[in-house]
């Protein structure tokens, strides 16, 4: 039997675009083995058809005309790898309904519109596989569809920001400011074009809806995610983290409790002997918990032209291979519960705080009092001295979050009490 050649039409050609040219190139013949078909990279969307990509390109491969591809009768996959929720979202959504299966990377259109992509791909019989919007080249939505799904998952601990996990990184060794951090990640392209996406936890609050969504068979948004970035983080927290053995991560967090579902980004303390604890530089890692399998740790590159491509390709191979045995569709939408949000208020975790106070007998008896009247237990306090103030550090045993909060507007209502200025939680310590 003659082998079918399939042929893909690719929306953008940036970073990523670029790493999918260069992936087919250099693997061609054993992706072509592995899927079992040809495939053939036919017409690439761009704006600008005058750039140097940098790349061999075959003459006419490039258009600035969506409906060069669109309508193009041969082309049965389409990669989108230009980003954003504009025109993308409209050629994905044309794409699915006419029956062409699509390959995205783009987070923010997969975390806001998963609903409409789900139900353009079910209207049209064509897949929608997004492996690459979370983590790069690591696997981690394959596994949690597929290799996890006689799972019940019970938690999710992700770094899934390299620019922020860079950036903290650099303070923590090497002592750098947060400004300083982050223009050397700007410089060595991992930030996002507006790099308050990556420092206010909103590009990993959007990476952890579409985990907590599959994780969890429950369509969440990023409006669901509790948010705090790292903007906060100073280099005084980083060396009482150290002092009391712990490394602060900007950690994205879903976990199926009792009183429903919590999912949170925010910086965190996680005790140095914790697997994320360890994950440094631009490297991603989301330590999954679940019923049957117990603890696993995906890791790797996050970001980048080849490691991204890797997961855009692989996808491809996939929407391929159900082209091939006719199962265009096999994994569609995965949100068939409808499980309620826990309120934050209602989270329990353990939380470090760093308050200025008066230097002056009888003002840790004051604080602790307040802290005891809300029902937070304190587990560890150490007082240093800090110019004419003195630096009062705690860190509380698990407490309610709303209890913690009405403690801290208290405390900082005591006439001896300066400044609150850290509250972190701390996390990663029952796994
Ligand atoms: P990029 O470098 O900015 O490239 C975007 C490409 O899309 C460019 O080639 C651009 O054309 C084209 N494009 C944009 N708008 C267009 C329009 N209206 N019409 C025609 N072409 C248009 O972006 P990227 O870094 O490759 O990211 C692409 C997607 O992958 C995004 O959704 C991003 O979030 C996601 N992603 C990226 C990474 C990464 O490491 N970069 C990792 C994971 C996921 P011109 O070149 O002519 O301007
Ligand atoms: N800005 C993102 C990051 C790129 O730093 O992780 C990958 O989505």
């Amino acid at each position: 039997m003659s082998r079918r050649e399939i042929k893909v039409g690719m929306l953008g050609l940036g970073t990523v675009g670029r790493g999918v040219c260069r992936l087919l190139a250099a693997n061609g013949p054993l992706l072509d083995q592995r899927a079992g078909a040809g495939i053939t990279l036919k017409k690439v969307l761009v704006r600008d058809l005058s750039r140097d990509r940098g790349l061999a390109l075959p003459p006419g491969l490039l258009t600035t005309n969506a409906g060069d591809i669109l309508s193009d009768p041969e082309i049965e996959i389409v990669i989108e790898v230009m980003g954003g929720t504009g025109s993308a979202l409209e050629y994905v959504l044309s794409a699915l309904r006419s029956g062409r299966s699509v390959v995205t990377a783009n987070k923010d259109m997969v975390s806001t519109h998963g609903r409409e992509l789900f139900a353009a791909a079910a209207e049209g019989g064509s897949d929608i596989l997004f492996e690459a919007s979370v983590a790069g080249g690591i696997p981690i939505i394959t596994p949690l569809k597929e290799s996890l799904a006689a799972n019940r998952i019970l938690s999710l601990h992700g770094i899934i920001n390299g620019t922020t996990n860079y950036i903290l990184t650099r303070m923590t060794r090497e002592g750098l400011g947060l400004a300083e951090a982050l223009r050397e990640a700007r410089s060595a392209g991992y930030a996002e074009a507006d790099p308050a996406a990556d420092v206010e936890g909103l590009d990993a609050a959007r990476k952890l809806a579409i985990l907590a969504s599959i994780a969890f068979n429950t369509r969440i948004v990023p409006q669901d995610v509790a948010v705090e970035g790292i903007m906060s983080v100073t280099a005084e927290d980083i060396a009482y983290a150290r002092e009391f053995g712990f490394t602060i991560k900007l950690l994205a967090i879903a976990r199926e409790t009792a009183g429903g579902i919590d999912v949170r980004v925010h910086p965190a303390f996680v005790p140095d002997g914790h697997p994320l604890a360890a994950v440094s530089g631009v490297f991603n890692a989301v330590f999954v918990v679940s019923d049957a399998a117990g603890e696993s740790m995906f890791y790797g590159r996050g970001a980048g032209e080849m490691p991204t491509a890797s997961a855009v390709v692989a996808d491809v191979m996939d929407a391929v291979r159900h082209l091939l045995y006719r199962a265009p569709g096999l994994f569609g939408c995965t949100c068939f519960e409808n499980k309620p949000l826990k309120p934050p208020g209602l989270v329990e975790s353990r939380f470090y705080l760093r308050l200025k106070v008066a230097d002056r007998p009888g003002v840790l008896a004051a604080i602790a009092r307040v802290f005891g009247d809300n029902g937070v237990s304190l587990a560890q306090v150490v007082q240093k001295q800090a110019g004419d103030l003195a630096e009062l550090v705690v860190i509380s045993h698990r407490v309610r979050e709303a209890w913690l909060r009405q403690a801290l507007v208290d405390i900082g209502g005591l006439p001896v009490v300066r400044e609150v200025a850290s509250v972190i939680r701390v996390e990663g310590e029952d796994h």
